[in-house]
């Protein structure tokens, strides 16, 4: 019998620092079964449910065996493991529906082509039922393929003129909506086209300001050089679609 998968998609999440995106990705992860994120900051490993890996070898072989549900945080020691990093969640997948969370993406892509893994996952995820969060400080400085696919545009404020623009133009409303915005204000565009607007709030106290890992630049040359609660519940329910053809490789590969 052909197996059957949901559709997945991605949803693009924007807004400089302390916006509240990371936030919002954690709240819509509440029903996912399969969740993989890149954690290039730390912050996802230590919440319930997570196992942080940081050893890429580890984070294969665990996936590997993983056909069930399971949370995983991979703390990369070098961003140009990111590309890998996608073809993983991309295998993942294959094996049953995930979600895959890509933090900072500006840091690994740029706006040219996007980096290959990461191509494919972006252009070929939603079909194998694969659930994308794509998360950005800098909109203009990211890859494109991300955001010309996504289905959901979440977008807080932003502190660049020419990033309000590139995500104005995308979601379709004048970028004098996107200069109203204040920290914690957000604009989302769902799959439907329609755009509506809150203000993340929190019902305890604001965490204590500590110390945050200092962030890992690429080498030169090697990032440039070849280049809603809905959505993540949408990856464990079942599936109106048959899985297509199979996959250019499998996590026996990688
Ligand atoms: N319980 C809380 N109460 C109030 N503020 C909080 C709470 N938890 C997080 N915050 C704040 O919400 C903001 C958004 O955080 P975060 O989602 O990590 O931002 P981003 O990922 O966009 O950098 C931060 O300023 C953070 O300090
Ligand atoms: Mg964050």
């Amino acid at each position: 019998m052909t197996a059957r998968r949901p559709d997945g998609r991605i949803v693009y999440v924007c807004g400089s620092t302390g916006s509240g995106k990371s936030e919002y990705v954690r709240r819509q992860l509440a029903g996912a079964r399969r969740v993989l994120v890149w954690d290039i900051d730390d912050e996802y490993g230590h919440l319930p449910g997570f196992v942080r890996v940081a050893d890429p070898a580890d984070l294969v072989a665990r996936l590997r065996r993983l056909t069930g549900p399971g949370r995983l945080a991979f703390v990369a020691d070098d961003l140009r493991r990111f590309d890998w990093f996608s073809r993983v969640a991309f295998a993942w997948g294959q094996l049953a529906p995930c979600v895959a969370v890509a933090e900072e993406i500006a840091d690994v892509t740029h706006p040219g082509k996007a980096p290959p893994g990461w191509g494919v996952l972006v252009r070929r995820g939603r079909k194998y039922g694969i659930v994308t969060y794509a998360v950005t400080q800098r909109p203009a400085e990211a890859d494109k393929t991300a955001l010309g696919n996504a289905a959901v545009i979440h977008v807080g404020w932003l502190a660049d003129a020419a990033d309000r623009a590139t995500v104005a133009r995308k979601l379709g409303v004048p970028v004098a909506r996107l200069d109203a915005l204040a920290p914690l204000d957000w604009l989302e565009r769902d799959a439907a086209g329609r755009v509506t607007a809150g203000r993340l709030t929190f019902r305890t106290a604001a965490p204590a300001p500590g110390p945050k890992a200092p962030r890992r630049r690429p080498p030169p040359g090697s990032r440039a050089s070849d280049p809603d609660r809905r959505a993540a519940a949408a990856a464990s329910k079942p599936a109106p679609k048959p899985a297509p053809a199979a996959p250019a490789w499998t996590l026996d590969d990688l």
